[in-house]
């Protein structure tokens, strides 16, 4: 898939810039605060309908505006189409799709994919499990974008279920053991799915990951596991029954606490390199090899389903690689493969980048 044109309206930085690309490859040049990730995050909200920075459509609203849009115009396989998000900073998001306003976030997911990979993805290394669980949700949301109802489903449930466990916990709510197994059924039921799906996914993403970051390190052996709180086999039946049976085990504790410790919630990935937890034992040359690695394997998982390459969105982070990254990325991303590459210099860019690169200079929110 190729995004042809962008057109920001009122978006952070942008007053009112089109974007048009040439080719495949297009590196976007500027100093520091100029709209550089801006940009990408642009393009990174039409694929995902998420900002890879903020939670709140206002943060991404022009400063002193009521609201603002993202229009993306995309060349895909089979028919070009047409994307906008139309931002408020007090009303919900519209969502437009050639021209109709679609009301549902997964009819709006899957038209135009991309892998974004910025300085704040070593957290997938260092940071807390949230920002490994929102990674898988992310690139299932890309792999299927049905997805998203399974997880917005989890969310009120389990936001319905902490409510009434806090109410509990303050003696507001009598305990009523009917009450609380009916949010069970329900949270195992929709957890099961959810969880059933990451590990597949992780099964998936594995030997890819594995065999970038052998190519990238030579002989490091990579191993990432799907970590639930209780062990189970990898089936619906067999997790439905081993998280029932856990949150029977850790229901008084639930109480005491006011909220739900049990479900994929509370799951976590691993990353081990050579048997040893890449958390604690890599330098940080070692979790940015990780990370390239763990996106690369995206990458490869998205265009193998999709059938098409995904747009590859690099924020500020090429230039950090040394030349065997950057070849090794070269390498693997194919040369049909859009890339958008944000850095503030262009030495440290091998070559074979610079020589087929459109180069557009960003200053103050605008393309010179
Ligand atoms: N909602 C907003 N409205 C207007 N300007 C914004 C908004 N959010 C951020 N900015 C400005 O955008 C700039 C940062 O852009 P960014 O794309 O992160 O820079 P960089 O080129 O370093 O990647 C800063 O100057 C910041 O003040
Ligand atoms: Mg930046």
């Amino acid at each position: 898939m190729f995004l042809r044109q962008l057109q920001l309206q009122k978006f952070r930085n942008y007053t009112q810039q089109t974007v048009t690309f040439d080719g495949a490859k297009t590196i976007v040049l500027g100093a520091n605060a100029q709209g550089k990730s801006n940009l990408l995050e642009a393009i990174q909200l039409l694929a995902s309908l998420k900002s890879f920075r903020v939670y709140r459509d206002r943060d991404l609203v022009q400063w002193g505006q009521t609201g603002g849009e993202i229009i993306g115009s995309c060349e895909k396989r089979y028919s070009p189409v047409e994307l906008s998000v139309k931002l408020y900073a007090n009303q919900r998001r519209t969502l437009v799709v050639n021209g109709v306003v679609v009301k549902k976030k997964d009819e709006f997911l899957g038209n135009l994919n991309a892998v974004l990979f910025s300085t704040l993805d070593l957290e997938l290394i260092r940071g807390s499990p949230e920002y490994r669980r929102d990674w898988l949700d992310g690139v299932l949301v890309q792999l299927e974008p049905i997805y998203i109802n399974l997880h917005q489903a989890y969310q009120q449930v389990l936001r319905q279920r902490n409510a009434l466990l806090k109410g509990i916990r303050l003696g507001k709510i009598p305990y009523d053991r009917e009450q609380m197994e009916l949010w069970n059924t329900q949270l195992v039921t929709i957890g099961s799915k959810i969880i059933l799906r990451r590990r597949r996914l992780i099964d998936r993403l594995q030997p890819l990951a594995q065999k970038w970051h052998q190519l990238i390190s030579t002989s490091e052996n990579l191993c990432l596991t799907y970590l639930t709180r209780f062990p189970c086999n990898d089936n619906i039946p067999a997790i439905q029954a081993a998280f029932s049976d856990h949150l029977q085990l850790r229901s008084v504790a639930e109480q005491q606490q006011g909220t739900s410790l049990v479900g994929p919630h509370r799951d976590d990935v691993q990353w081990q390199i050579n048997n040893q937890l890449a958390k604690e034992y890599g330098s940080q040359g070692q979790q940015r090899t990780l990370v390239l690695a763990l996106k690369l394997a995206e990458l490869e998982l998205i265009e193998q389903v999709i059938g098409e390459p995904p747009l590859l969105l690099l924020d500020d982070v090429l230039a950090e690689l040394d030349l065997q990254r950057q070849r090794a990325l070269l390498e693997a991303v194919q040369s049909s493969t859009q890339t958008i590459i944000t850095t503030t210099h262009l030495d440290g860019f091998a070559g074979q980048w610079l020589d087929s690169a459109q180069v557009l200079t960003i200053v103050a929110g605008k393309l010179q």
